[in-house]
């Protein structure tokens, strides 16, 4: 392994599927915990870098932005440096900065909404992660997630096709919530924003699968925020 600190990326060639609202909430989950967080974003779109801007509890995690191929190690060894965890946000295509994200990563989180062409980018990206695992002659955790999904036997039909498909699922799912809009404005998360809502429990069930995956328990927290600290 390169880093001390736990790599994980959040990648799909499909857009829209909630990668940056996933690194998001996912941070700020993990900045409550106590555990130090930093963020890379490589979409060149900068959406991830755009709600830092907004004032909100995420502009107060370090992040590095406009992210290419040639900066990709740098950046996330620059991170490793003062940080527990670094996630990083890929674009919404096949690219190189997106295959060096994979290749270093410990762990490649796909989030996939129900329709076919999710389904085949995550696929895709699964395979992906294989091959750069290959390449770079180390394992590298994949695990699936279903994202944005309403309730439908779509659901039940994705989550079999992918899992026959050699895609390794999370048990937690992320429902399709306005909340989880309504925090891109404030550029913070349902988490912060209504504690107690779906959104929130819908971000700690991921949370917690992807802790106990990474052994993120073990990270010690000497300062451990509450979350309304992060808002203010
Ligand atoms: N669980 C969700 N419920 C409702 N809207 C969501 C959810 N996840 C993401 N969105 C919205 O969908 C759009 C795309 O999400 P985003 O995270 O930017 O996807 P990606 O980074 O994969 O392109 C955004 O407008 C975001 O607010
Ligand atoms: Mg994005």
């Amino acid at each position: 392994m390169l880093w001390d600190s736990k790599i994980i990326a959040v990648a799909t060639s499909k857009g829209g599927a909630g990668k940056s609202t996933s690194v998001c909430c996912l941070a700020l989950y993990f900045a409550s915990q106590g555990i130090k967080v930093g963020i890379l974003d490589c979409d060149p779109n900068g959406t991830l870098t755009r709600w830092h801007g907004k004032g909100g509890a995420l502009s107060q995690l370090p992040i590095i932005s406009e992210v290419d191929e040639k900066q990709i190690i740098s950046s996330i060894a620059s991170l490793t440096a003062s940080n527990d965890i670094v996630l990083v946000d890929c674009p919404g295509f096949n690219s190189q900065v997106m295959v060096y994200a994979l290749g270093v990563a410990n762990l490649v989180l796909v989030p996939v909404m129900t329709d076919e062409a999710n389904l085949f980018e995550a696929i895709r990206t699964k395979m992906l992660v294989d091959w750069a695992s290959s390449a770079t002659n180390r394992p590298i955790e994949v695990r699936g997630f279903l994202s944005r999904i309403k309730s439908s036997n779509l659901v039940a039909h994705s989550r079999n096709e992918l899992e026959k498909a050699g895609v390794q699922m999370l048990k937690a799912s992320v429902s399709d919530r306005i909340a989880f809009q309504e925090a891109t404005y404030f550029g913070s998360s349902p988490l912060i924003d209504e504690p107690s809502s779906g959104a929130a429990r819908d971000v700690i069930a991921l949370a917690l699968e992807v802790s106990s995956i990474l052994d993120l328990e073990k990270i010690s927290r000497p300062h451990m925020p509450a979350i309304h600290d992060l808002a203010s």
